[in-house]
């Protein structure tokens, strides 16, 4: 099988063109359709092994790698960190190191550090996934996000995306930026200053500090958790009574984006940054398409990404 995606590596959005974009959501196209048949089983990654070694927390995206690697047929093996020899004092690289020793053929890693992973794929020979590298990118997900949205309004030129919240630290919201801005999308970052980029790190998105404002006449509206675990204290105390002034509401949205499509990686504070019903109304909320969608793009990742080892 031949393919004009020649990575060897997905490490973040920024290294991919539009049309490797586009490749890798075509190619998801076929696994949405399998994934929804009783007996779902392809064969092509059979031989190969697939460590999952997350380093941080994770349900959905742990879950969608384990799920796509099992389906194409490959030997999938979860590292638990929190049981590992981390917790003796063994740097990432030593331990990455010793699971690369045992011939895996993909590493699908989440660490918290910036940067994690193309330090580790400089240093290994699998083929690394970035799963989320600290505030750095998390690119399976703006790639399975552009799917949902290029379904629903049948193309990413000429889309309005605004991506609300706190925009700062979300490695989400910097690899949609990414990659909504390389395909021809209009992107607005929302939320109060110090929770934004600056204009400089921007990605060519604008910055709106209303949310009214960021949100008037947008085709979708991506809502962020806020990240308390990659805030001080000081910035937390700033932060104030966050869902009366930014949490998104149907009433809002009715007032301001009608025809809005709604939508959040997961996972969702309800009542804090979208209230509870807004996010479960199928008419309006993409939260479980995402995630269904995730699987289908995680499947098309890791066929590109082997191609030629199975050559
Ligand atoms: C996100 C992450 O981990 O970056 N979650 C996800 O992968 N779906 C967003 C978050 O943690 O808020």
């Amino acid at each position: 099988m031949t393919s004009s995606f020649k990575h060897r590596h997905l490490l973040g959005i920024r290294e991919l063109s539009a049309s490797d974009v586009t490749a890798i959501l075509d190619e998801a196209e076929q696994w949405i359709t399998f994934n929804r048949q009783r007996r779902k089983q392809d064969d092509r990654l059979t031989g190969l092994t697939q460590v999952n070694a997350f380093f941080e927390n994770s349900t959905r995206t742990l879950l969608s790698f384990e799920i796509a690697g099992k389906r194409l047929g490959a030997q999938v093996v979860n590292f638990q960190t929190s049981q590992s020899s981390l917790q003796k004092g063994e740097t990432l690289l030593d331990t990455v190191r010793t699971v690369n020793a045992m011939q895996p053929d993909v590493m699908v890693l989440r660490h918290q550090l910036t940067g994690a992973a193309a330090e580790v794929a400089a240093s290994i020979d699998c083929a690394v996934i970035n799963a989320g590298d600290g505030v750095g990118e998390h690119p399976t997900q703006a790639l399975l996000d552009a799917l949902a949205i290029r379904r629903r309004l049948g193309r990413l030129d000429g889309a309005t995306v605004a991506i609300c919240g706190d925009v700062r630290h979300s490695r989400v919201a910097h690899s949609n930026t990414i990659l909504l801005r390389m395909m021809g999308a209009q992107v607005r970052l929302v939320g109060p200053s110090n929770l934004l980029p600056d204009a400089s790190e921007s990605e060519g998105a604008s910055l709106h500090t209303r949310l009214d404002d960021g949100l008037a006449g947008a085709d979708i509206v991506m809502m962020l958790r806020i990240q308390r675990e990659r805030m001080d204290d000081a910035l937390l105390g700033k932060l104030g009574d966050y869902s009366s002034q930014w949490g998104l509401n149907a009433a809002l949205l009715d007032r301001v984006a009608p025809d809005a499509l709604v939508m959040h990686p997961g996972p969702i504070n309800r009542g804090m940054e979208i209230d509870g019903t807004l996010a479960d109304d199928p008419k309006r909320s993409l939260v479980l398409e995402q995630v269904e969608l995730g699987v289908a793009v995680r499947m098309a990742c890791l066929d590109l990404l082997t191609r030629e080892r199975r050559a």
